[in-house]
């Protein structure tokens, strides 16, 4: 479906600064084409001047933006081939779901023939066909934010660029349009930038991530890389659940992550704390959290808290009981350092 070859998008030392203040420090991107990429970090950290710099609602104070290798950065908005899609989804009130969509061909004048057969397709790839008559206020949360991506899609945009549009939604519907628009990204093949502060959600729906804070980007990469092979310790605290170990015994002190679902816990008979890296301690807290049971441990001999997520099919929970002592295992195998350490 897609007429045009998928774009790369490249960012060169882009530096923004309101007044005073550094919104975005010398940021070099190379965002892979025809692939799903997330921006993550958290409040304030710099997520949205990034994409109103690429989509070209800001001027940048220094540095470029290259499509396809042309510095687009003097280019305006209108002219960059960008599908846009905010948190809000601004439809047209005064328009069917048909008119909103093809709100961006009409204004390019494009033929009835072209209208038709590219309205037929949008609706088809995001799941409204049957909804094409309707008025905004007579779709759901999710529906609406389908019509915002087809409108964005119809014009055969270069990239899709998108600012928290899942936020608005419960999270049972983030997780199925998250999907959904997956599913649409594929389909499409367009290059998509897709802005969150949602761990779960940039992990499970990009190819590539990029993970900023405070105006600087620490860590861009492959989930996977992401999760297993963090590149700082805020990369590997901030995409969730990392204890932070400093023991003797444990890379000598240094640094090390430990995910809390490589946390081993077992009762605390004599055999299982002749395991390696095993160690007494104290349950202090058990939560439950669906799935898993998360129990935070005391380790007597370190005075460190140790955080565990136990699956609960694999689990005899009697071993939990507050206040009990238990065996917790901190193998080498899960053990994650970062930067120059
Ligand atoms: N128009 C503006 N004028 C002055 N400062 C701004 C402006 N827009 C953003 N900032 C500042 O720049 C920094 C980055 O803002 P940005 O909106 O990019 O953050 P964000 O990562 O998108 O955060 P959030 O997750 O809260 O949306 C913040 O400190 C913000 O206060
Ligand atoms: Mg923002």
């Amino acid at each position: 479906m897609t007429e045009r070859k998928a774009a790369n998008l490249q960012l060169k030392a882009l530096t923004k600064k309101y007044g005073e203040q550094t919104a975005l420090y010398e940021t070099t991107l190379n965002i892979p084409a025809g692939r799903f990429t997330s921006i993550l970090g958290p409040s304030g950290c710099g997520k949205s001047t990034t994409l109103m710099l690429i989509a070209g609602l800001e001027k940048p104070t220094a540095g470029c933006v290259l499509v396809d290798g042309d510095d687009v950065t003097n280019t305006p908005v209108e002219e960059r081939g960008i599908g846009i899609v905010f948190q809000n989804y601004a439809l047209f009130p005064n328009l069917t779901v048909k008119e909103n969509i093809l709100y961006g061909l009409r204004a390019r004048k494009a033929s009835e023939a072209t209208l038709s057969s590219r309205l037929y397709e949008m609706l088809e790839l995001t799941y409204l066909t049957d909804l094409s008559e309707r008025y905004p206020a007579e779709l759901s949360g999710g529906q609406q934010q389908r019509v915002a991506i087809a409108r964005a899609l119809a014009p055969h945009p270069r990239l899709l660029l998108l600012d928290e549009p899942l936020s608005a939604l419960d999270a049972w519907s983030r997780a199925s349009i998250g999907e959904q628009l997956r599913a649409i990204q594929e389909a499409s093949g367009v290059t998509t930038v897709m802005v969150t502060h949602d761990r779960q959600e940039a992990l499970s729906l990009s190819d590539y991530v990029v993970v900023m804070n405070a105006g600087h980007v620490e860590q861009a990469d492959e989930p996977n890389d992401i999760y297993d092979r963090p590149a700082s310790e805020f990369v590997a605290t901030f995409v969730g659940g990392m204890n932070i170990v400093r023991m003797p015994l444990i890379r000598e002190g240094a640094a090390t992550g430990l995910r809390y679902a490589d946390v081993k816990l077992y009762r605390a008979t004599e055999a299982a704390l002749t395991r390696p890296y095993t160690f007494v301690g104290q349950v202090q807290a058990v939560q439950f959290m669906g799935d898993a049971v998360r129990v935070k441990v005391l380790l007597n001999d370190f005075q460190t808290t140790i955080t565990a997520d136990a699956l609960r099919i694999n689990t005899d929970r009697s071993v939990f009981s507050l206040h009990s002592l238990i065996a917790v295992e901190l193998p080498e195998s899960a053990w994650r350092t970062w930067g120059a350490q």
